[in-house]
């Protein structure tokens, strides 16, 4: 970029190296898109009162009109990772049928990501259903395997030339808890445990059958599941029901869910499927990392006194290692963060934020390779609406002008060097503080 420092830059302390790390951004179809897919989302927000500042995924960032101005951006960025979704409602808007200009669509801008060489990871499902399959039940229902499974032979067959890298699902964890328990999201049940379990284990089943999927038609693809993992503290630490509703958190909401998808061993509370051998179904740990819960009961909740982003959520740049060492511990391998960000509308901390997630990776000894940073440009946070800013460009909804914020600028400079400098410490981070 244009503002590189005029000084040789050096990694001396307060900066650091990211030797071997892959730098990118990450999207996703329905928050950033626009345009009016018949999906779960764009139903769902469509009734008052669900969506916290009234927005649908409609507008978003246009960036289905706009591809080619965001892979200039991306450009500009440096970025050389970019994780993107896949609308299956597009590709798909009735059972079986598939839309072949949406096709086309996709199939223009993964060559164009890839001219321009930007390498794509591409999420087959990111919390977005076509209505018609929503109304039959979606994962619930009984035709759901074959259904996606359709979906997705389709997808390898039109795009799988162009794709080396891929997610097949988005944190199934935080999907089923936010539709079948909190019921904050589509479908909106509420306090249906069971359900939420049944959702997660198909969805386990539907990663083992798409990673075989992938692989029988590429077997260099490198495929895993975007895993959303926090830290479960108990609130009081020396007190035994909240040291409890940690341990059961962390088994119910991560454990067991990741055994079934990595290794396709089904633990209690799921049920062995018929049909799924164990093995190993990860060519990388994918990792969503934002924050730690403080629970107690089956209440998540928020540690007094810590720093917190816009949204409430605790700072807690260890946690990224922490997750991230559990998972190596468990499933070894490659790490590739999915996702990591915060919402900080006035830009006010993000730089501190990446540099202080970036500097555990680079302590940590483990063999993270990818680090996506979420997310390239403001979006559409589900049920928090447009509200919250994640991006590292601004992004104005009225005039779908792209500002690059200097937390942008930061990454750029991180990915120009390599690592962080000293300067771009200065620069950047040194006057930053987290609020609290
Ligand atoms: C993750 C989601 C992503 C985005 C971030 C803030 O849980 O995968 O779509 O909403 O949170």
């Amino acid at each position: 970029m244009s503002d590189a420092p005029s000084r040789p830059s050096s990694f001396a302390e307060p900066g650091f190296a990211l030797p071997g790390l892959g730098l990118g951004v990450a999207t996703a179809a329905t928050q950033i898109e626009g345009g009016n897919a018949d999906t779960n989302w764009h139903r769902w927000a469509a009734k008052p009162g669900r969506i916290a500042d009234g927005s649908t995924p409609a507008r978003a960032a246009d960036h289905w009109e706009r591809v080619g101005q965001d892979i200039a951006l991306l450009g500009e960025l440096g970025v050389k990772h970019y994780r993107m979704g896949l609308e299956w409602a597009r590709l798909e808007p009735r059972p079986g049928e598939f839309d072949t200009a949406a096709v086309a669509h996709y199939r223009d801008e993964l060559t164009r990501l890839r001219q321009a060489g930007i390498r794509p990871l591409v999420t087959l499902h990111h919390f977005n259903n076509p209505w018609w399959f929503e109304r039959v039940g979606g994962w619930e229902s009984p035709s759901a395997l074959p259904t996606f499974a359709r979906y997705v032979t389709r997808v390898l067959e039109e795009l799988g030339d162009l794709v080396d890298d891929w997610v097949t699902i988005n944190e199934p964890n935080v999907y089923a808890t936010k539709g079948w328990l909190d019921g904050q999201w589509p479908p909106g049940v509420t306090n249906s445990f069971g359900r939420t379990l049944t959702v997660m284990q198909v969805m386990a089943t539907a990663h083992v059958q798409t990673y075989q999927a992938i692989h029988a038609a590429f077997p260099q693809a490198q495929v895993g599941v975007a895993n959303h993992l926090r830290v479960f503290a108990p609130q009081k630490r020396w007190n035994p029901v909240h040291q409890l509703s940690a341990t059961s958190g962390r088994y119910l909401f991560q454990a067991a869910l990741t055994r079934a998808f990595s290794q396709g061993r089904f633990l209690a509370p799921f049920v062995q499927p018929k049909g799924v051998e164990p093995g190993r179904y990860y060519d990388f740990q994918g990792i969503n990392y934002y924050t730690r819960s403080s629970v107690k009961g089956l209440a998540d909740g928020v540690a007094s006194h810590v720093p917190v982003n816009d949204l409430g959520w605790e700072i807690y740049p260890q946690g990224l290692v922490e997750v991230a060492r559990w998972t190596h511990q468990h499933y070894p391998g490659p790490i590739w963060i999915t996702e990591n960000g915060t919402a900080d509308a006035a830009d006010r901390f993000r730089s501190r934020f990446l540099y202080d997630h970036l500097r555990a990776i680079a302590g940590s000894g483990l063999p993270i390779e990818r680090f996506y940073h979420w997310c390239f440009t403001d979006n559409f946070e589900w049920a928090e609406g447009e509200e919250p800013r994640f991006g590292l460009v601004a992004l104005d909804y009225l005039t779908q002008q792209r500002t690059v914020r200097d937390s942008g600028r930061f990454y750029a400079d991180v990915i120009a060097h390599g690592g962080v400098t000293a300067q771009a410490h200065a620069r950047w981070v040194a006057g930053q503080a987290y609020p609290r």
